[in-house]
């Protein structure tokens, strides 16, 4: 079942949301060469507190940090650690908050100091993915044109989507239902309706779509070592246009 969301417990995520992108803001700011994935982490950690909210990834499973940070080949579920940023790294972030009883999730890769251009295109490929799969959520629509939306763009730069790690519904829990692949047939699926609250994360791969899960048991790759992104933002859909829940609430206005 898919649990609808009032407007006042939107408005409740909403600020958990500008938590998170307010985390993403600082971290996009301190992720510089030899800065390590522990002094984000802590950062994050801090952050997140002195704002009243929790990190819901801490302790979720057994998860030991605060944040995922995954460099490079690295998809997502990165755990800090003494890495040290490299000029030319890419780096995802993901970020949870809890606040007031409701969850926001949303994740960004960054570039640290100069990049490739390939890394740049896939960057730029990752953001109008999700874009595009935003744009679906709309009342009427059905839940799988999100994820065609979201193959379509990725493959037409070039890229692949990962297959095994999907989106998911968010609210009082980090995962809800449903779980939101990022391929797939348009028109088929739930009905999308006013309400509903989802993290829509495409993760996609430079070169080949597979994936490996290293001994941490936690951090995943690329099979081939390609490169990869992962762009989220928690969205609510209305009875107009799609609201990003993870933005800043500077942005939301100016
Ligand atoms: N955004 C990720 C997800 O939706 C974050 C989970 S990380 C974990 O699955 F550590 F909390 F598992
Ligand atoms: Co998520």
């Amino acid at each position: 079942m898919i649990i609808r969301k009032s407007p006042q417990e939107i408005e409740r995520m909403a600020r958990a949301g500008e938590v998170v992108a307010d985390v993403l803001a600082l971290l996009g700011e301190r992720a510089r060469p030899g800065v390590t994935t522990d002094e984000l982490d802590a950062l994050a950690d801090e952050f997140i507190r002195s704002r009243g909210g929790s990190p819901t990834f801490k302790g979720y499973r057994g998860y030991p940090a605060s944040i995922c940070t995954s460099p490079n080949d690295m998809v997502v579920h990165g755990i800090p650690g003494p890495y040290a940023l490299s000029d030319g790294d890419i780096l995802s972030v993901d970020v949870g908050v809890t606040l007031d009883g409701f969850v926001a999730d949303s994740a960004y890769t960054f570039p640290i100091g100069e990049i490739s251009g390939e890394a740049e295109r896939l960057l730029e490929g990752c953001k109008t993915a999700l874009a595009a799969g935003i744009e679906q959520c709309r009342p009427g629509n059905r839940l799988s044109d999100i994820s065609h939306a979201i193959q379509a763009v990725t493959e037409e730069h070039g890229f692949s989507v990962v297959r095994s790690l999907v989106g998911h519904g968010v609210g009082r829990s980090m995962h809800e239902e449903p779980q939101i692949p990022n391929f797939g047939e348009p028109g088929r699926g739930p009905l999308l309706s006013a309400g509903m609250t989802f993290a829509i994360e495409p993760m996609i791969n430079a070169e080949g779509p597979d994936v490996v899960i290293h001994d941490d048991e936690w951090s995943i790759s690329t099979s081939d070592g390609s490169l990869s992104a992962h762009f989220e933002h928690t969205v609510a859909i209305t009875d107009d246009a799609p609201r990003i829940l993870t933005l800043a609430r500077t942005a939301v206005t100016s």
